[in-house]
């Protein structure tokens, strides 16, 4: 099969949770495209991990079915990226990378990876959330930025909210003439799930070292707990929605963000130790329950950007039981969008905002986009 102006290259890096749900959503989509009008001819042509690739030298497609057991029967040493950058920059039509991965170096890597011509399409926050350098050099390099129409597009969907409409339906609302006052949300599923559970509406409520060692256990945390309750993850995240909302915000630490690890604790060694000595700390979460309980109000975890006044912060917050931010179920995310347009009621998106499947989706959505931008 020669190359055809329809065909379209892809490469994966990282193959972890979302990669492998991603690969299983790219085959649907190739059979789907082979027969669209006009048909396009999807190849997946690489696939990457931390220490292991599987290229096609001949161009021809890689067999998605099996992509993931040859991947890890592979013997060939890695090749270093900027030869795999090389490799994928002189294949015979366009290419989409899909970084799969949370590696910076990568992220870093995006301003050229579009200025060759090739598109990125990935749920790695690292890159939108660094330096406002880093992110104008993104812009100002791609195609649906302000760089020429040859180079590569760039989507991240699935940065904010993983597969939820987050940044698409900020897009609309600011390319549609509305003006967002502010946004304001849960935006981590851990700490969705610590706070409707630590203090749900209909009362009561476990001791908040006990709800952080049960989201360990169900997985919902990250191996360490400090990594979601340092508040990091979710400054990204509102990083990322300030600058689509047009303020030039330098970082993830250039606003207040509130940190749920106890001064005392940030040197523990490990994680289990800071899991066994965080009841240590209980009394001041069940203060700051039983204040928010006396105004009728609970306590939930939350990202705001205030656009007009150009404020961005994230910490805990006190809402009425009758808000729609303090009825959240299970490890959901909440994104309130206010906007002259909706007045009052804001425009609200709701759902799960973690989890393989749907953050691949957002990351598959993001793929067809690109693949419509280039046909
Ligand atoms: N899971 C979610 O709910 C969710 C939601 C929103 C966003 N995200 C984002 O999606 C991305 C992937 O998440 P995940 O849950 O799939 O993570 P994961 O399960 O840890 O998988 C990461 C994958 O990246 C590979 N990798 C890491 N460093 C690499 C490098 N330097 N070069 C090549 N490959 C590398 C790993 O290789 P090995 O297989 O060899 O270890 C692994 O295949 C992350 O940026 C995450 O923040 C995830
Ligand atoms: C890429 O990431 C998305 C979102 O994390 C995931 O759903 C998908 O399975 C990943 N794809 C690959 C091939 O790793
Ligand atoms: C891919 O592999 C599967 C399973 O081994 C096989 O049934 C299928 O025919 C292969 N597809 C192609 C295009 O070779
Ligand atoms: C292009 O860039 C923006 C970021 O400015 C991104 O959110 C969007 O999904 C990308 N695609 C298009 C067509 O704007």
């Amino acid at each position: 099969m020669p190359a055809t102006p329809q065909t379209i290259f892809v490469g994966v890096i990282g193959v972890g949770g979302v990669g492998k749900a991603f690969l299983g959503q790219l085959h649907h989509l190739s059979q789907r495209l082979s027969q669209a009008n006009p048909p396009t001819d999807l190849r997946l042509i690489l696939a990457r991990r931390s220490n292991k690739q599987l290229f096609s030298e001949s161009w021809q497609p890689l067999n998605i079915s099996n992509v993931l057991r040859d991947l890890d029967q592979v013997t060939q040493p890695l090749l270093p990226l900027q030869e795999t950058v090389d490799y994928l920059a002189t294949a015979p039509g366009k290419v989409i990378l899909v970084d799969n991965t949370s590696d910076p170096t990568l992220a870093n890597s995006y301003p050229s990876l579009v200025r060759k011509g090739i598109s990125v399409v990935t749920p790695n926050k690292k890159a939108f959330s660094d330096t406002y350098a880093l992110w104008s050099d993104i812009f100002s390099g791609a195609a649906n930025g302000t760089g020429s129409a040859n180079n590569g597009y760039i989507f991240h969907e699935s940065t904010v909210g993983a597969g939820l409409p987050v940044l698409s339906t900020l897009k609309e609302l600011v390319e549609t003439g509305d003006e967002v006052t502010k946004i304001e949300g849960v935006f981590s599923g851990t700490m969705s799930f610590l706070f409707n559970s630590f203090m749900p509406v209909s009362g009561s409520g476990g001791k908040f070292s006990a709800e952080v060692t049960k989201a360990k256990a169900l997985g919902f945390t990250e191996p360490d707990p400090r990594d979601d309750l340092n508040g990091l993850d979710v400054a990204r995240k509102l990083t990322i929605l300030a600058r689509l909302a047009g303020l030039a915000v330098e970082s993830p630490t250039a606003f207040p963000v509130e940190s749920l690890i106890p001064q005392a604790l940030e040197s523990c060694t490990s994680g289990d130790e800071f899991l066994q000595r965080l009841p240590e700390f209980d009394g001041q979460m069940e203060d700051l329950k039983a204040s928010a309980a006396k105004e009728g109000k609970v306590v939930r975890f939350v990202g705001s950007i205030d656009v007009p006044a150009q404020k961005v912060k994230v910490g805990l917050e006190k809402f009425d039981a009758s808000h729609p931010i303090a009825a959240l179920k299970g490890s959901d995310n909440i994104i309130n969008f206010y906007t002259k347009r909706y007045g009052s009621n804001p425009l609200i998106v709701q759902g799960a905002g973690a989890g393989a499947e749907v953050t691949a989706m957002g990351v598959t959505g993001d793929l067809l986009k690109v693949i419509r931008l280039l046909q």
